[in-house]
């Protein structure tokens, strides 16, 4: 595990976007597990930046996210879907059909989880995954509490979780409670994991699960057992 402590957000991002880049250098064709959540969106913008700059190229890199909600259309502003297009998808060259984003919209929810799997291993796995962690360390949206060895799947977002991400909503009556996941197995199997974490909110949290037990509790945890982990924080109360 290699821990690198960043300055500011902004440097945060930054590194973030870095260590993306050198692995879409280094391999043009690879495949990108991509996060939501507020703290990727620096690095998103930082890679933004570097397109336009014509300092890195996505025409050949494919892309799946980790999560959706359940019920959202693709369309609607709160989707995970539109965030992505917001903040990535609409500003660089990645191929229209190269980027995956798990549906919460489908009848036959257990067959899209199938058909999200397949698809992946399809293109070979994800070369390198981004995330970010929540507060009660949950990564994608695998809550605390559930099997580590789980493949994509729907979870009941826990109250913590609701609240956590409800400045997004109206209200928490309009957050959707259920959500589709990519389960930590695909997550562990991943052949790089670059884990992001910002503020002072997170420092317990990150300390749990890098040093902690590891425990289906912290969800996290987990990742200790990762042979390439890289985790880029800000969680000092300085800046
Ligand atoms: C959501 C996402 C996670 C993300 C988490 C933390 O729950 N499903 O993938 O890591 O939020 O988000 P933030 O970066 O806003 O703290």
């Amino acid at each position: 595990m290699k821990i690198i402590h960043a300055k500011s957000y902004a440097d945060l991002s930054r590194k973030a976007a870095n260590i993306i880049s050198a692995q879409v250098i280094l391999k043009p064709n690879c495949v990108l597990g991509l996060a939501t959540g507020s703290t990727p969106l620096g690095t998103y913008k930082q890679l933004i930046e570097w397109y336009n700059k014509d300092d890195i190229d996505f025409s050949q890199v494919t892309t799946f996210n980790l999560d959706e909600y359940v019920g959202l259309d693709p369309a609607d502003p709160q989707s995970y879907h539109a965030y992505m297009r917001e903040n990535l998808f609409d500003h660089v060259n990645l191929r229209k059909n190269a980027v995956h984003v798990p549906d919460g919209m489908v009848e036959d929810l257990a067959d899209a989880c199938k058909r999200y799997d397949a698809l992946i291993q399809s293109h070979g796995g994800i070369d390198l995954q981004l995330l970010g962690i929540g507060k009660n360390g949950h990564i994608a949206f695998n809550e605390p509490g559930e099997a580590f060895e789980k493949d994509t799947h729907i979870v009941t977002l826990e109250t913590s979780t609701l609240q956590a991400n409800r400045r997004f909503f109206g209200t928490e009556e309009d957050m959707p409670k259920h959500a589709i996941t990519m389960g930590i197995r695909m997550i562990m199997q991943a052949k790089k994991i670059l884990l992001i974490a910002d503020g002072e909110s997170k420092r317990d949290i990150l300390n749990k699960a890098l040093y902690g037990p590891i425990s289906a509790q912290v969800p996290a945890s987990i990742l200790q057992l990762h042979p390439d982990l890289t985790v880029v924080c800000h969680v000092e109360d300085k800046t």
